[in-house]
């Protein structure tokens, strides 16, 4: 049977590639469910680790059960001097999300469990790489900007060792339970590009780390992770309130896409912007500098109505559109945006690839093997007759 002719340069969307037990993105319905958990539920309630547990072990950890997770991850938080020193020579202007992709494949080096195919050595190094992601992304922080990186503090929770790490400071602890719901928003969704491309790398069996550095490449793309920092970089383009209108009619009319908006599968607003949204007030109104949130609000507004006039079809809020406005007003530089949404990430992910190699589903793995259709009509209807190099 000819299955591909339906999907060809389609993007797959809408094609179901294989059976998950994770998480359900409900485009219709504007839904988001994490191992049976509606999200919006979750949000405020539940701690990134709480996630991070429910996604590896398909349920909300008990309270022991939670402490013996956490205590794993802080075992876990530090990453070999080798690599920091490697991190030391990178040139200062490398991308944030190039140095992730990098430091995950070096890590590698340093795992035994990367010989080991089993679902044991490969949650395991799911652990370690959700543990070591806030260190790699705040040592680099640091080190581009000529500090030393400061060492992880037991003491602190995974939301909040990343901003000590980050800044040398204790936070806070509004910014603190800020940045973790952002985590639990970002911990999964679905068979996203990134998520697809872990999952790919996994089903070939390779391990854990390269599948995850496959997901982190994957990210790094302005139409997926990257988005937010384009929101953050096209409000501060725009700059004020009356500009908005204009630049909007400009960027559609020459063919643009206005960053933030739209999305393969939600059919809706994305749930985790109605969440997002009113955080970013919040820290504005903290900051004293709403502008941004107000921007923001407009810009979809706006957006929403011109693409309207344009295609004759709605468009909607995606994550990335008030996660941009909401990092700026927590202090992080624009280039960390996608590398936070990687922090959260990784926690999905890992459990992808687990899920992938050894299945949770009821599914087989299976190597992930599509087909293409050729069109190289480029001697006619038959092959090309080869050509000598000194007769081409
Ligand atoms: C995410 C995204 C790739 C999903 O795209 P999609 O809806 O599946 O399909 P397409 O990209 O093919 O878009 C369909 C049409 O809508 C337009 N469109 C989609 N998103 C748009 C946007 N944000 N601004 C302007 N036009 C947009 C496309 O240009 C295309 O127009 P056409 O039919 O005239 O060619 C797309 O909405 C996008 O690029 N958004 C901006 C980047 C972004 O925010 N990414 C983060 C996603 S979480």
């Amino acid at each position: 049977m000819d299955v591909c002719q339906p999907i060809l340069n389609t993007g797959l969307r809408g094609f179901k590639v294989a059976t998950t037990r994770i998480s359900l993105v409900d485009g219709a319905a504007g839904k988001l469910v994490y191992r049976g958990y509606f999200v919006p539920d979750l949000a405020g309630r539940v701690s990134f680790e709480e996630v991070a547990y429910l996604l590896f072990y398909e349920q909300l950890p008990k309270k022991e059960e939670l402490e013996n997770f956490k205590k794993q991850l802080v075992s876990q938080r530090s990453i070999p001097p080798e690599v920091i020193a490697a991190l030391k020579t990178r040139p200062k202007d490398a991308l944030p999300m190039d140095i992730l992709q990098a430091s995950v494949a070096l890590l590698a080096h340093h795992d035994p469990d990367t010989r080991e195919y089993s679902r044991e050595a490969t949650l395991r190094m799911g652990i370690k790489l959700v543990a070591k992601f806030p260190t790699i992304v705040a040592a680099w922080n640091r080190i581009r900007n000529n500090n030393e990186p400061v060492d992880p503090n037991p003491d602190l929770d995974h939301a909040a060792n990343f901003l000590y790490m980050l800044n040398g400071t204790i936070p806070d602890e509004e910014l603190t339970s800020f940045l973790d719901t952002c985590l639990v928003l970002h911990a999964e969704h679905s068979f996203n590009a990134s998520t697809f491309s872990a999952r790919q790398v996994a089903s070939t069996r390779a391990h854990m780390y390269s599948a995850i550095a496959a997901a982190v490449g994957s990210l790094s793309g302005d139409l997926h992770g990257g988005a937010n920092a384009r929101v953050m970089q096209m409000l501060l383009d725009i700059g004020s309130l009356d500009k908005i209108e204009s630049y909007v009619n400009h960027l559609l009319d020459s063919g643009g896409k206005i960053m933030g908006l739209g999305h393969a599968v939600y059919k809706t607003d994305d749930p985790r912007a109605h969440i997002l949204a009113p955080m970013s007030k919040k820290m504005g109104e903290r900051t004293g500098e709403l502008k941004w949130y107000e921007m923001s609000t407009a810009l979809e507004k706006t957006g929403k109505k011109a693409f309207k006039e344009r295609k004759g079809r709605d468009i909607f809020v995606n994550v990335d559109f008030y996660s941009a406005s909401l990092y700026y007003y927590m202090g992080f530089p624009i280039d960390l945006f996608t590398p936070l949404f990687a922090i959260a990430r990784i926690s999905g992910w890992a459990a992808h690839v687990i899920e992938e190699q050894f299945g949770g589903a009821g599914s087989k793995p299976v190597l992930y093997r599509p087909s293409s259709e050729y069109i190289g009509d480029y001697c006619g209807p038959e092959e090309c007759a080869f050509v000598p190099m000194e007769a081409r």
